[in-house]
């Protein structure tokens, strides 16, 4: 029986118990996380706890911990397990009221978070790669804060899978945003691009890294607005979050992406990311690449 983290006590799973009129559970009134945990140490911890803050902040919920007592509870959770590799979710709900839309006065936030076994990105899509289909963005204008209220996205990769792919890759006004749970890189003559953060994207911390460790490496990288033709014309189209790193993607829409394989830059910055991931524990948290 694997151990989560319930407002403020560690218990087996099935002893944790939640309201049913917990605000996550009627209103989908909350945000949440999803760390990874490499050599049982959390992953850019600083960054995710940054961006948990501002996704509260967006939210208008005050945070219930401070980033030491976030570290501390959540490096704990990690060290019940066994597995070297983790995935932590956390999510943080406005609480236990009376049905009403209007924010609840002085209840105190629900707090949970739980780890799995973070398995490695499969054999045959590292060969191969995901294929991966075009979708409008059918979600609300808040997409940079990470809410738990994930039915658009849901709704967008259970289509993806229906028509056979993997990931939905989202088109809104014309404009590429990100996944339906990842943020989108491509290679146009040569040169790595990923649309700017705004308010339609998650402002994700492998992208984040990903174009630090291009920067470092000198891979001629930049923020700029994608559209559709240049999916069409990319080299290269890669789809990157936490649990997934950096997938490649070699079909989309039913036509092969640059020659049908991952491309010669997707094998060079999955190996920075790799020898990154090695290195990290050796890196103070607080310190940056350098
Ligand atoms: N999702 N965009 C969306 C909509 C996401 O849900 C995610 C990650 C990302 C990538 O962000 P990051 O690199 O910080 O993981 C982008 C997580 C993994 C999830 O919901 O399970």
């Amino acid at each position: 029986m694997r151990t989560v983290f319930l407002n403020g006590e560690f218990m087996p799973a099935d002893e944790a118990r939640i309201s049913p009129l917990d605000r996550g559970f009627i209103f989908g009134d909350g945000v949440y996380e999803v760390i990874p945990a490499y050599g049982r140490r959390l992953f850019r911890l600083a960054e995710h706890l940054e961006r948990l803050r501002h996704s509260l902040e967006g939210v208008r919920m005050a945070s219930p911990y401070s980033t030491e007592r976030w570290s501390e509870i959540l490096q704990e959770l990690i060290e019940r397990h066994p597995e070297d590799d983790q995935s932590l979710y956390l999510q943080v709900t406005r609480g236990v009221a009376k049905r009403d839309h209007a924010f609840p006065k002085d209840t105190q936030p629900t707090v949970f978070a739980m780890t799995s076994k973070l398995l490695p990105i499969a054999e045959d899509i590292r060969r191969d790669g995901i294929k991966a289909v075009t979708l409008e963005d059918i979600r609300w204008e808040y997409c940079n804060l990470k809410t738990i209220a994930l039915l658009p996205n849901i709704l967008l990769r259970q289509q993806a899978l229906d028509e056979g792919a993997a990931e939905a890759v989202l088109v809104r006004d014309g404009e590429i945003t990100e996944g339906a749970a990842s943020n989108i890189f491509i290679v146009l003559d040569g040169t790595l691009i990923t649309p700017p953060k705004g308010p339609r994207l998650l402002p994700g911390i492998t992208r984040d890294l990903i174009l630090e460790l291009s920067e470092r490496s000198g891979v001629i990288c930049r923020e700029a607005t994608l559209t559709a033709g240049d999916l069409k014309r990319a080299q290269e189209i890669w789809l990157t979050s936490s649990t997934r790193e950096i997938l490649p993607v070699t079909e989309l829409d039913g036509r092969p992406v640059g020659n049908g394989k991952p491309g010669v830059l997707w094998t060079r910055l999955i190996t920075l990311y790799q020898d990154y991931k090695r290195d990290y524990s050796k890196i103070s948290l607080a310190k940056p690449l350098g």
